[in-house]
């Protein structure tokens, strides 16, 4: 037989495409995708029965088993991560592999890669965290973007994290001279630490505070920042989670004056406010503190319309959730510690492509087209992973998604494949969730149920990201 599987009657949707077809895979791979095929070619038949068929999801953004300087614990490892991701439509992840100041990269690297192995459900690249940028770091930035790690996260802000303007220039420097992406987490440090200061001598610790301590014009000024240095060295940077109407500004400012430069939203900046960290004292509202933090309805219509019109060049979930229940989670510090001692993130794998499917392409504010830009072809070209993720194309990987989207479904945790114990969209309602997810082929989510298998998942090393292919 010519195909192991055959999807019919798909609705196939790519970033650039929406056409009918069967989808014909053989070894993992998409080998033929024609108006027609025949059934008795194949294994097995998949009828998609005219629902939307989209590339399995790339989630650039996730911190899966990653330590903290702080001794809080994430809620999900390797398996659980996978396994969430699967269970949602994603079927390639980038999360994190974070230096240690003081430790190589070449020793973070071999650290995540242990903790990944035998472990994933689905197929994962790395991008390192420089948190120290010693000249002996910058001399092995080379190696490591030849051995297929092609992005590397800076932050601005964090004392175990952040590095100085200086350092950062010199990390982008490397970055061009190689070959490489920088992603910058952009928030004044400065201004955060000088607002805890005076919001904690008010008394005013509880989480919903976290929302002022982080402002919109702290993000702004850093977003700025990074701007211009990034134009100095004249290398392209991502932007991460940008937040707010502030930010995205600046990001069309940075557009036009011609600097090249890309950002990333994520799902809490459209369909969670401040709010949601406590319209009051109570301390559940730690579930939902994240930097940059939610902002208000402004910046959330800020941020759909930069989805909508092109400015935003990815859709991320930034998943790194902590239990709320737990002294190695948001309770590290106890129930009454103050916002800035609660570990910082919440969780959004699992749901990051069912939110947008619904309140974005069913609801008219984003094509289905954009969809598929925004969620998977847009990461796998930026960061070196494209054609063999991120497209419905011959020759590329079968990482496939069936949609059903006439849905009325009630978001609960109990439903969710994460070890979390909570989600922070608890109760609202979706219309779109995928019946099917194949990685490589295989199905590792159907009929409601997970099918993966830990240690399926490979390693994908990075060739250079697109923008900065000479
Ligand atoms: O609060 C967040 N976003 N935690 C994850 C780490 C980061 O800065 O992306
Ligand atoms: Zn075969
Ligand atoms: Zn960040
Ligand atoms: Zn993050």
């Amino acid at each position: 037989k010519s195909f192991d599987l055959i999807v019919k009657n798909a609705d196939i949707v790519t970033a650039s495409e929406r056409y009918r077809g069967d989808i014909g895979i053989h070894n993992g791979r998409i080998s033929v995708i024609a108006a027609e095929l025949d059934a008795a070619q194949a294994q097995q038949v998949i009828d998609a029965e005219g629902r939307m068929v989209t590339p399995g999801g790339v989630d650039a953004h996730c911190h899966l088993d990653q330590p903290s300087t702080d001794g809080s614990v994430g809620a999900d490892d390797f398996i659980s991560g996978t396994r969430s991701a699967a269970c949602g439509g994603t079927t390639t992840i980038i999360p994190f592999a974070m230096q240690f100041k003081g430790q190589s990269l070449k020793q973070a690297i071999a650290d995540y890669h242990q903790r990944a192995e035998g472990k994933a459900s689905i197929d994962y690249a790395f991008h390192v965290i420089i948190t120290d940028a010693s000249q002996a770091v910058i001399d092995e930035i080379p190696e490591v973007i030849a051995q297929g790690y092609t992005s590397f996260k800076i932050y601005m802000t964090y004392d175990a994290l952040k590095l100085t303007d200086h350092h950062i220039l010199n990390v982008l420097e490397a970055a061009r001279e190689a070959g490489a992406i920088s992603m910058i987490h952009a928030e004044n440090d400065d201004c955060i630490s000088w607002l805890t200061e005076r919001l904690k001598k008010q008394g005013k610790t509880a989480p919903r505070y976290h929302a002022l301590a982080h402002s919109p014009i702290g993000e702004r000024e850093a977003t700025h920042r990074a701007i211009s240095l990034a134009e100095l060295v004249d290398v392209p940077i991502l932007l991460v989670h940008v937040s707010s109407r502030a930010a995205i500004e600046q990001i069309y400012w940075a557009r036009g004056q011609g600097i090249n430069i890309f950002s990333e939203t994520c799902p809490q900046y459209l369909f969670l406010t401040a709010e949601d960290l406590g319209i009051d004292d109570s301390f559940h509202g730690a579930k939902c503190i994240c930097s940059p933090p939610p902002r208000d309805t402004d910046s959330q219509n800020a941020v759909w319309n930069a989805l909508a019109n092109g400015t935003f060049t990815i859709f991320s979930s930034d998943h790194c959730p902590f239990n709320f229940d737990d002294p190695r989670g948001k309770k590290l510090h106890g129930d009454n510690a103050s916002f800035d001692l609660v570990p910082n993130g919440i969780a959004g794998l699992e749901t990051r492509l069912p939110l947008l499917m619904s309140e974005g392409v069913l609801q008219n504010r984003i094509s289905a087209q954009r969809f598929v830009d925004l969620t998977a072809t847009a990461p796998a070209k930026l960061y070196g992973l494209y054609p063999q993720k991120g497209s419905i194309a011959v020759g590329s990987d079968a990482d496939l998604v069936i949609w059903d989207t006439d849905l009325d479904k009630t978001i609960t945790n109990n439903d969710l494949h994460t070890n979390a114990d909570h989600t922070p969209y608890e109760g609202k309602r979706v219309q779109a969730w995928p019946a099917l997810t194949l990685s490589r082929g295989e199905k590792v989510w159907s009929e409601g149920q997970y099918h993966g298998r830990a240690g399926s998942g490979a390693f994908l090393p990075c060739a250079v990201p697109f923008p900065v292919r000479g």
